[in-house]
Order: structure tokens, then sequence, then C-alpha cells
């Protein structure tokens, strides 16, 4: 008698198969990014990442009505200032795009988990996550610019800072600024592991915020590397740090899985923009099937460790997952 194991009986219909699913996408799990342009009546689709649009503050309170009806309960707002100068100015000001975005999204939804995304790229002349000195980007002098940052963007209303510019000490920065400043409920969701990505490509042009020179290999971390991830996650919940961000996320499913291995906090895998361009472009090109691709995509994220996923797709999912 041949003997072996018959794993075809638990997949023999769609309600056998939806008990013993192991993993399970909610739109409680997606965040939906936000790119806020300053100006009027701007609603620019970004050449690089079809569907994604750059949006004035005149055009954001049918963006979250959108949003909200959509069921997505939380978002992560990125600003494209018209100023800049060496130091970011702009985006710790009281009255920058992000925070003016932030008050005006929490008027029109206050429930709705408004994350900032707290970095300097996109308000720097130099396009770099930091102080210069010289053509060196510099560490500790960022830091306090970093938290200032936060802050502002707390006072504006923001649930959740996200700082993503990978200094190290950044979430501890952060975490004495808010709470000197009375913010000592406001959680920090940190790219705690953030690779210095080829993926990030197409984000450059929503956001503008492309380095004018060198690259970010001195902050960002080698995509090579896995125990870097580990130490970088350690010392940001050591610092304070809520939630642990791993970025990208397709190519780095195997990291998303350590970090949750090894931490009890919740795992937020970010699906960045080229990830988005290439599925998009493949399936406006007809060669893939772009729902069943997504929720698989989304779904590996899931069973690979992250609790949340920052996606581009969110609306779409969200769609999706009503019908
Ligand atoms: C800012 C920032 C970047 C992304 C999110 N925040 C770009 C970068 O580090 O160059 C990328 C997001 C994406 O590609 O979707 N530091």
């Amino acid at each position: 008698m041949l003997e072996f194991k018959r794993h075809r009986r638990l997949r023999s219909s769609a309600n056998l198969r939806s008990m013993v699913r192991e993993t399970v996408l909610q739109k409680e799990d997606l965040i939906y990014p936000i790119f806020v342009k300053e100006g009027e009546n701007i609603k620019n689709e970004v050449p690089s990442m079809p569907g994604v649009f750059q949006i004035s503050l005149d055009l954001l309170e049918e963006e979250i009505k959108t949003v909200t009806d959509l069921g997505i309960v939380s978002v992560i707002v990125f600003g494209v200032p018209k100023d800049k100068d060496d130091v970011g100015t702009s985006a710790y000001c009281d009255h920058g795009i992000v925070q003016q975005a932030i008050q005006k999204i929490k008027m029109v939804n206050e429930e709705l988990v408004v994350i900032a995304d707290t970095c300097l790229c996109q308000f720097t002349n130099h396009g770099h996550c930091g102080v210069i000195e010289e053509g060196v980007i510099l560490n500790d002098p960022t830091l306090e610019l970093l938290a200032k940052t936060a802050v502002s963007q707390a006072k504006a209303g923001a649930d959740i800072i996200a700082p993503s510019n990978m200094m190290d000490g950044f979430v501890a920065a952060i975490r004495q600024g808010l709470d000197e400043a009375g913010f000592a409920n406001i959680p920090i969701m940190s790219y705690a592991v953030k690779y210095s990505s080829a993926f990030y490509g197409p984000f450059r042009d929503a956001a503008h915020s492309a380095p004018s020179f060198g690259d970010r290999k001195t902050y960002q971390m080698d995509p090579a590397n896995r125990l870097e991830s580990l130490r970088e996650a350690e010392s940001d919940v050591l610092e304070g740090a809520d939630f642990l961000i791993v970025k990208p996320a397709l190519s780095y499913l195997d990291v998303i899985r350590e970090v949750k291995d090894n931490f009890a906090y919740p795992v937020v895998a970010y699906n960045v923009s080229g990830e988005y361009s290439m599925i998009k472009g493949a399936s406006l090109n007809g060669w893939i099937d772009e729902r069943a691709v997504v929720m698989e995509k989304l779904t590996s994220m899931k069973r690979a460790g992250a609790d949340l996923i920052i996606t581009y797709f969110a609306k779409d999912v969200a769609k999706w997952l009503s019908e």
C-alpha cells in the first residue's frame, strides 16, 4: 500500500478553505499615504505612479471623505512644500503644508488616525534627510530639527509621529521632544528598519525629494544585511518606539518575520512606491491580474508578520474587501 498524506482534503471547497485560512487581510490593516502640495486646485497624477495624486489643501476634504467612506481608518501625510532651504525650515514651521493638512484632515474627520511622516528631505534644498556640512550629513544637529518637526506636527493634531530619516537617536530625540512639549501620549511609529532602496524612485517623483548629490547610503541600510535590522529595531525599542516599520516590504519579507519574532511590538510593512509602480505598470499592460496580484502581495506581507501595511493600493483594497 502506497502511504502518503492527503493535503488536498482541506482544500476541497471554498468554505473549507476559508475555515483553515491562516492569514486574513482587513481594512483596519491599511494605512493610506497622501501627498499634499502647496497651492490651489491641484490634483497632479504622479507620472510614475498612475492612480496616485499630489493634491492641494482645498481638495483634501473630498479625498478624506472618499477614504473614510471606504472604511480606511488611517492615513500617513507627506508634504510637498513650495519653499525649501538648507535646514528644512518648512518642515517644522507651524504653517507648514503638513501641519495645515493635518489640521484640515482632523476637521473633516476627527476619528481618522493621522500619521505624520517626520523627515527633512522634502523640505531641504539639497534633498537629504539631515543637516549638511561640507557634503557630510550630520547626525546630532539633525536630531533637534526632527524633534521640532514632530512637536509641530503633534501640535497640529497628528495622532502618530512616523520618523523616516534614519539618523541615529531619532526616536530618543523625538520622544524627549514630545514628552517635554506635553505629548507623552502620542506614539512613535519608527521607520526602524529602512533600507537604501531603488524601490523609492517613484516616491521621489511624487514628493520631490531626490537627493541633489550622492545617495542615502550613509544613513539608510544596506539591502544585503539582516542582522543589522535587529540592531536597528532594538535601539528604537529601547529609545521608546511604539511601532516598528520595515521598508520596503516585498524584497524584505524575511526581515519582517525576523522583526516580528524578536520584538513584541506591532510591525508595519511599507509597501513602497516602486512596488506599487511595478504592479500598476504590468496590470495597465494587461500582463497580470491587478486585483489578484495585489491581494496576494498584501496577504504575503501579513503572513510574514506585518500587523499593518502602508500601501498606495489601500483605497482599491478597501473597495475589494467590501465586495
Ligand atoms: C522620506 C521618505 C521616503 C519614502 C518615505 N519617506 C523616501 C526616501 O527615503 O528616499 C519612500 C516611500 C516610497 O517609496 O513609497 N525619507
